[in-house]
């Protein structure tokens, strides 16, 4: 249909482009307020990590909870949870004996509702939880591990620039420490492996225990599995500077298979 008015027309035109205009306003209001909730709310403290090495928060589920448990069941000694949320698997291995039981959060909201249900269970000044990086923390007096991250990170590669690498060497040289707070750059590291790998490689003390959620260690032999889907979780054990190779069935847990023996006939 023709418009035979022009002002009519013109004011129709301008109708419409401020519908435009609108649009894009409103699109961009969501996405700004979309942003906030992601800076403040959700991943408030990450500015100075990678994009890559970021993980959103994802609170473990009860089953995983008792899994991670049963795999660290009969030990003793310092457990840490790296990236620890709510703090839900601190205070529950702390409840079964771990001590100290500590949680390294960069969300200042997670911690601070850790803080707050450890309160509330009475476990208050017994369990700690730091709003601390997870890559710059030190590992070495660290019997028992948690890890329940992301793919992205628990397989990463390289160390993005101008984050810590971390540094393998002899006692006092560096060793454990991450490779920036160095005064000189240090010539070993141990770039073969996943950065988490390694970093848990050069600083876990002998016989400590690491239990991995939802995605195991990409090049670690596990020890034992437990749980099924996105319930499973991994025990990998420290011997002789290293992860052990050995499949050893934990207790209600599932055996790992093992290659097929080529010498068997
Ligand atoms: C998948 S959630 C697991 C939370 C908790 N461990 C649980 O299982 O209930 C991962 C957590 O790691 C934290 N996180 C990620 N990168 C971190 C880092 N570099 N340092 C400390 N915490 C980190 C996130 O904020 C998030 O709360």
């Amino acid at each position: 249909m023709e418009q035979d008015d022009p002002d009519e027309a013109l004011t129709e035109l301008r109708e419409r482009r401020l519908g435009a205009l609108e649009l894009l306003q409103v699109a961009a209001g969501s996405g700004l307020v979309a942003y906030a909730v992601w800076a403040l709310l959700l991943q408030p403290g990450f500015r100075r990590v990678p994009l890559r090495l970021q993980v959103p928060y994802v609170g473990a589920s009860v089953r995983q909870v008792e899994h991670v448990l049963s795999l660290l069941k009969g030990r003793s000694g310092k457990l840490v949870d790296l990236g620890s949320g709510d703090g839900r698997i601190v205070l529950a291995a702390h409840k079964c004996g771990l001590r100290p039981a500590v949680g390294y959060e960069l969300n200042p909201w997670l911690v601070g509702l850790a803080r707050l249900y450890a309160w509330r269970a009475g476990c208050a000044g017994s369990v700690s939880y730091h709003r601390e990086d997870l890559w710059k923390v030190s590992l070495r007096d660290c019997y028992n591990v948690s890890v329940f991250l992301a793919p992205s990170v628990v397989g990463l590669g390289f160390p993005s620039p101008g984050y810590p690498s971390i540094c393998d060497g002899p006692a006092g040289a560096g060793r454990g420490q991450p490779c920036s707070t160095l005064p000189t750059p240090p010539s070993y590291s141990l770039p073969q492996l996943p950065l988490l790998e390694s970093k848990l490689q050069v600083e876990l003390p002998e016989g400590a225990r690491v239990v991995s959620g939802r995605f195991p260690l990409p090049t670690w032999q596990p020890v034992a599995v437990v749980g099924e889907g996105l319930d499973r979780v991994w025990a990998y054990d420290i011997r002789n500077g290293g992860p052990a190779g050995q499949a050893v069935p934990a207790p209600s847990s599932t055996s790992v298979p093992r290659a097929p023996d080529p010498q068997a006939g």
